[in-house]
């Protein structure tokens, strides 16, 4: 709403953002195959339905409900998938039926019914492929940390990594990416987007939301995260009621641990770009209002886990063993630095308008064919 009306363009502007991003790696060809101009042409095929909220169009007079055509009670095709990840246009009419018209993000990626769960499949971008393996990895990490996440595993196809997790919304829930919360509000010029942030979610009565950032900020800290932009968390509310559930699971840690440097611009470091409350994880560590909840002694030996994880003998072609120690060397290097501060008990979380990131937005990333 907009002084009380309808605000029109801005539902053209959500609709439209339902699509498809034209920087998805592949997306190119698929419309080729599908002889389609713009991603936004298969968004009314499937009626906008999607896996991640409940939002969806039906046709004047259509007798369509909900229970018949949700996605994630009744199934849906293979078809856009498969055009996705790169298949030949199949003789027969297309079912366009399916939550791939309007899945979000860069990375190649579809949705399967594995053992009648619902999971969201991820590709890599070249040339390390390193994000199915790191979504793995930064589980581990988490699931030490005792931090709520979404577990992801690793599955290979045609000698590629793909990331696999379960759909964490359900019948009854949605997600609504930070991107939303901080629009329920308008920011101050002197306010930072950390506590306009924590303001726009106490207004609306999340949960949680400071441990939350706590939380994340550090993990993003050891794993280097370069992409947790403003899609990439949020938080659930129950989309019959509106009660906010808290936050999401953490999703979406794929781009992180250097995963398109090479080795001198790893051990180099000054390359790594941190979103989204500050450019350098350095000035966003000083967000963090108590390191109490992490348990240090969880992270011990996990330069070993990475090292056993991208030693995987499928991943041979993509990560070189020296890679492969630097990036085990620097995480290791990471956690001490935490600890460090942790232990020091001179850190007082500090809120400014410093080094604020400019754009929050994703990173593209070449074409992964
Ligand atoms: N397990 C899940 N359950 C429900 N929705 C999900 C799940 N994982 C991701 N999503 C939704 O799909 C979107 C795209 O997924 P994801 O962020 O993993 O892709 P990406 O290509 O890595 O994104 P980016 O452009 O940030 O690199 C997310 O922003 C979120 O809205
Ligand atoms: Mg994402």
């Amino acid at each position: 709403m907009k002084k009380g009306a309808v605000d029109r363009a801005a539902l053209n502007t959500w609709w439209t953002d339902r699509s498809i991003p034209a920087s998805r790696s592949g997306v190119r060809e698929a419309m080729e195959t599908l002889q389609i101009t713009d991603t936004k042409m298969l968004l009314i095929r499937c009626f906008g339905l999607s896996l991640s909220d409940q939002y969806w169009i039906r046709p004047e007079n259509s007798e369509l409900a909900w229970e018949n055509i949700n996605f994630f009670e009744n199934e849906f095709s293979d078809d856009i998938g498969d055009v996705l990840f790169g298949a030949d246009k199949k003789p027969d009419p297309l079912n366009f039926s399916s939550p791939d018209n309007t899945s979000d993000g860069n990375l190649k990626k579809r949705w399967k019914i594995i053992d009648g769960k619902r999971c969201l499949v991820k590709g890599g971008s070249n040339p390390y492929r390193q994000q199915p393996l790191n979504e793995v990895i930064a589980s581990e990490i988490m699931r030490r940390l005792n931090i709520p996440h979404v577990p992801y595993t690793v599955t290979w196809n045609k000698g590629a990594p793909y990331s696999v997790c379960e759909d964490f919304v359900s019948e009854d829930t949605e997600l609504v990416p930070a991107r939303r919360i901080i629009q329920t509000k308008k920011q101050p010029n002197n306010k930072s987007m950390y506590q306009h942030f924590v303001d726009c979610a106490d207004s609306l009565g999340i949960p949680g939301v400071r441990d939350f950032l706590d939380r994340m900020i550090v993990l993003d800290y050891i794993i280097a995260n370069e992409d947790r932009h403003l899609n990439n968390f949020g938080a659930i509310r129950n989309a019959e009621t509106l009660e906010w559930l808290g936050m999401a699971p953490i999703y979406d840690s794929g781009s992180s641990l250097g995963y398109d440097k090479s080795v001198p611009m790893l051990r180099d470091g000054s390359e790594v770009v941190c979103k989204p409350f500050k450019k350098h994880h350095e000035e966003q560590l000083k967000l963090v209002s108590s390191f109490d909840r992490i348990d240090f002694s969880a992270l011990a030996g996990v330069g070993d886990m990475i090292t056993r994880i991208f030693s995987d003998n499928n991943a041979k072609d993509y990560m070189e063993e020296n890679r492969i120690r630097v990036i085990a060397e620097l995480t290791e290097r990471r956690i001490k630095n935490l600890q460090t501060l942790a232990d020091s008990k001179t850190h007082k979380q500090t809120i400014t308008t410093d080094d604020e990131v400019g754009k929050n937005i994703a990173a593209s990333y070449g074409d992964t064919k």
